[in-house]
């Protein structure tokens, strides 16, 4: 059976939509040089991680392994420097860092410990640290940081004389996510593929068959393809491809049918970047939390080496970052002064740098950033270290400077963020805020164990929450619809609300162009009020339930001006249907915890906004993904 890709995913919920990008892998075996192929077939995933890259060429029983720091060209440059391996078959990987900092050695692929096998890997092995330590008592030697080296020696040990038994033995001890691509020395001219949770295609073509994490990387030689589901394997010879379950057992694959052109590709099927990004976001907040939270919803944060002593020593946090990271600075002062009741002052780093911090050696400095390269950032976190004050970074880019850095980072797992207007990041910025805010109240006495473990389980559910605010995309793109020839917008909330107007303010502005001012709602009557007239547009965040009735009076307000209101509001809360023009309704979550939700429908009503304007959305004019100057 036949299934035509692009009508599949226009109108079938695929879950490799909701794949989060960490790497990209690509391999091959045929009758041709495997080499070019893969090079060629890499560039195309670079969008996927682009901060190390290498392949792997098996030919006369001996597997040959390149890689490099840097680009795809950086690779190619090495190669022609050194050499170039021969050989049909092989493997290939761009990394985007999540363990270990970019580096020839954490880059893919990895040897075995005999170099009987390579292997590349795309995703995260969660219980890497103890296989590690396994590994490690049995005389393996680690070259790397990362968690996919754990597999190349798992191969060896798990070793049965033959290459398909080991592999279905070893991914036995395996958890978490693992797309792999596998050579071995002793079989010359197939390789062992295995899905699970991060994406994997199978590719036919006349030159041979590939593996690869999207169908990017091999549409120039094929539309032919098989898409591998969640624990299954397959074998590809040059002119034959078998599927397995996990069990070892044959299966069946219908072959598919690609008619998307690269673009759309690149972009797994969405129109835009931003929008993949957004729905990305479950999935990156799972992979952000999941390793730091164990089965008893207790906090594990990696790389904070700060003891509950040395929190209760400080006498104040300074929160720093620039656009919407600094956004989530403004959420986080509200959480971590209501749940740990210490002083917290957030600053634009533009603004911090420049005006005397009180800071000390008695301060903690959170710098949040995306790219881990913004300048005005990175020169706070300076500023804060000259001064003596213990820093922590929240960073997207593993290994970037603001991360090298710093005391401690943080990282969110969110993958490549390639849209210009941040919202993955920025999600899951907000998350690693609540861990932290809750490890602080712990330190500082201020909440139970048993209130920590409460919100650490709601945290759990916010991913599904998101999912379900997605079903009335539909309705938020027709909302949006209205808003095309729009001049200005106001968003107004309370508190956290206020907070996450900040940030759907500058998301609509961003990318529609359309001027928009975020207001705490109770300001508005010093000053502002004075810009509403009949037909402003108005969105008023009706989510903080202590003050919802306060914004609710600020929203009749400007209505018994003339202006349009669009309120956000939890699903429970009636009282705003009566009196705004829309509602749109989010599920109900922890207080604390409600900007992760609010924040979704907004995102949402820039993009389509931006999409009814037909503005360059990943795009925006004058912007750049990472602004390196001051
Ligand atoms: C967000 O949509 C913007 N693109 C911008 O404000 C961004 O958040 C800001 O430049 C900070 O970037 P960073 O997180 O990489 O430091």
């Amino acid at each position: 059976m036949l299934i035509y890709i692009d009508l599949f995913y226009k109108f079938a919920k695929f879950p490799e939509k909701k794949g989060s990008l960490m790497c990209g892998i690509i391999g091959f075996t045929g009758k041709t040089d495997a080499a070019p192929l893969l090079l060629d077939g890499l560039e195309k995933l670079e969008y996927r991680g682009y901060d190390s890259a290498g392949v792997a060429i098996l030919e006369e029983e001996s597997i040959d392994v390149i890689k490099s720091k840097g680009k795809i060209q950086d690779l190619r440059n090495k190669m022609a420097k050194s050499h170039t391996p021969t050989g049909y078959i092989g493997i290939g990987h761009t990394r985007w860092a999540t363990h270990g900092e970019p580096s020839d050695e954490n880059a893919h692929p990895h040897y075995s410990k005999s170099r009987r096998f390579a292997v590349v890997h795309n995703g995260i092995i969660e219980n890497f640290a103890e296989l590690k330590e396994e590994l490690i008592g049995k005389g393996y030697v680690f070259h790397s940081e990362t968690d996919t080296e754990v597999v190349a020696h798992l191969l060896d040990d798990c070793y049965t004389g033959e290459f398909f038994p080991t592999v279905l033995k070893a991914i036995d001890r395996l958890v978490g996510s693992f797309s792999l691509g596998i050579l071995c020395k002793d079989v010359p001219d197939k390789l062992v593929c295995v899905k699970k949770a991060s994406p994997l295609i199978i590719a036919v073509s006349d030159k041979g068959n590939f593996i690869a994490s999207d169908i990017t990387a091999v549409l120039a030689h094929t539309r032919d393809i098989y898409k591998m589901k969640d624990d299954e394997l397959a074998i590809l010879g040059p002119d034959s491809v078998q599927f397995f379950d996990r069990t070892g057992a044959e299966i069946h694959k219908d072959i598919e049918k690609v008619t998307w052109d690269v673009d759309a590709a690149e972009k797994g099927g969405y129109d835009h970047f931003m929008i993949k990004e957004i729905k990305e976001q479950p999935e990156a907040i799972r992979k952000t939390i999941s390793p730091r939270i164990d089965d008893n919803n207790n906090i594990v944060l990696d790389g904070i080496s700060l003891t509950p002593e040395q929190i209760r020593g400080f006498n104040r946090i300074f929160i720093t970052a620039c656009g919407s990271a600094y956004h989530v600075g403004v959420v986080a002062k509200y959480v971590i002064e209501q749940m740990a009741r210490i002083p917290v002052e957030v600053d634009v780093a533009s603004e911090f740098r420049y005006r005397y911090p009180l800071v000390d050696d008695k301060s903690l400095v959170i710098l949040i950033s995306q790219s881990g390269e913004t300048a005005d950032t990175l020169e706070a976190l300076r500023e804060s270290k000259k001064r003596g004050a213990r820093t922590i970074s929240i960073v997207n880019v593993v290994g970037s400077s603001i991360a090298s850095e710093s005391d401690d980072v943080l990282y969110t797992w969110a993958g490549p963020e390639i849209s210009v207007a941040t919202t993955k990041a920025y999600s899951t910025q907000l998350t690693l805020v609540y861990l932290l805010a809750i490890q602080f109240a712990l330190a500082a006495g201020t909440i139970t164990d048993s209130a920590a473990n409460e919100l650490v389980a709601e945290i759990r559910t916010l991913p599904e929450k998101i999912e379900k605010i997605f079903e009335q995309e539909e309705m938020i793109a027709r909302i949006a619809e209205r808003y095309t020839y729009l001049d200005h917008a106001y968003f107004i909330g309370r508190n956290i609300d206020y907070a996450v107007a900040l940030e759907a303010s500058l998301k609509l502005k961003e990318i529609s162009y359309i001027h928009s001012e975020a207001y705490a709602a109770g300001e508005l009557k010093h000053g502002t009020i004075s810009l509403i007239e009949p037909g402003t547009s108005v969105i008023a965040l009706c989510c903080c339930e202590r003050l919802v009735e306060k914004t609710i009076s600020n929203a009749k307000e400007v209505m018994a001006r003339g202006a349009q209101v669009l309120c956000v509001a939890t699903e429970d809360n009636k009282s705003c249907a009566s009196i705004c023009d829309h509602t749109i309704y989010v599920p109900k979550t922890h207080p604390l915890l409600m900007a992760s939700l609010e924040v979704v429908p907004l995102q949402l009503l820039g993009y389509y906004t931006a999409k009814s304007r037909k503005c360059d959305i990943d795009k925006p004019r004058n912007l750049a993904k990472s602004v390196t100057v001051e």
